[in-house]
């Protein structure tokens, strides 16, 4: 991988996405790059937590690559948003917490990337935005799926149809991301919330996300039996007994053992 560098840091992940020159717009050899650092971090059970961010000062990802798209027929087209798509997903269905650390530009395939993370910090650099309709597209990466779900149909549809970018604190103001962080800051902050979340029970945070995202999808009454088998299942775990051992015996907790 070239285009997305992995770097581990005890029970924590930063991936970069590595085209600086071109803003890490994403092209289809960056979307594969993707796919196989999703790969590695899934499949490596050390790792609780991933921080995701853009090589460079300007961009976190300033979109999909337009030199690429320009020539696509519509079958080439549907099968570039696909791809992307699944990238996305298997991202977003990463079993651990996903930061995305926005350092710069965040525009379309990168507000898409943003939003297939879990929780969203920014430099107080960075600008977000659909600017597809003004290419003539659709967001193709999911935006208009995500941004919809996130900041809610009003304010999606009025980013995606104006193809206006928005500053950090309009970002903050709708709920697009967490937090906002001097450019200087950004990494640390993110890296201080990868590690926080890494200390507590792997097992049990795992199942936290599960049961947010699984239950999201379904009705109210599907999605509490959702959280009671995933509630029921820390049970069967040493992290939990040690957990609830230690505040019984009024001390701290031994690490977590993710088992
Ligand atoms: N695709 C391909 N190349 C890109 C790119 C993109 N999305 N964004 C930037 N680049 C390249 C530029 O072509 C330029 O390359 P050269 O040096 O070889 O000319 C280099 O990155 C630096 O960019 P600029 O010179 O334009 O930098 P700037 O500071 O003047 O402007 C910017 C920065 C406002 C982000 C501007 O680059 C820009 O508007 N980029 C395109 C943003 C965009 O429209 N993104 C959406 C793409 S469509 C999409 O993402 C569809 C989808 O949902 C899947």
């Amino acid at each position: 991988m070239t285009n997305v560098l992995l770097e581990k840091k005890g029970h924590i992940a930063v991936a970069t996405i590595n085209r600086p020159k071109a803003l890490n717009a994403l092209n289809s050899q960056v979307l594969e790059d993707l796919n196989e650092m999703v790969e590695q971090v899934k499949a490596d059970e050390e790792i609780y937590a991933l921080v995701l961010t853009g090589a460079g000062e300007k961009a976190f990802v300033a979109g999909a690559d337009i030199g690429e798209m320009s020539s696509l027929t519509k079958a080439e087209g549907e099968s570039f948003g696909k791809k992307g798509n699944d990238v996305f997903r298997k991202l977003e269905t990463l079993p651990i917490p996903t930061i995305a650390a926005v350092n710069g530009f965040a525009l379309g395939g990168g507000c898409e990337l943003a939003m297939s993370c879990d929780i969203r910090l920014c430099a107080d650099s960075a600008v977000f935005g659909q600017p597809e309709a003004g290419l003539g597209i659709t967001p193709g990466f999911g935006g208009t799926q995500r941004l919809a779900r996130l900041v809610g149909p009003g304010m999606a549809k009025q980013m995606i149809y104006t193809a206006k970018n928005i500053k950090a604190d309009e970002a903050l103001r709708i709920g697009l991301v967490n937090a906002i962080y001097p450019v200087e800051e950004l990494m640390a902050a993110a890296e201080k919330m990868a590690a926080t979340i890494a200390k507590n029970a792997p097992i049990a945070v795992r199942a936290c996300k599960k049961a947010i995202n699984d239950g999201l999808q379904v009705d109210m009454d599907q999605a509490i039996v959702v959280e009671e088998k995933l509630f029921g299942s820390c049970f069967e775990t040493a992290d939990q007994k040690e957990g609830m051992s230690a505040f019984l015996d009024k001390r701290k907790h031994e690490p977590y053992q993710n088992k």
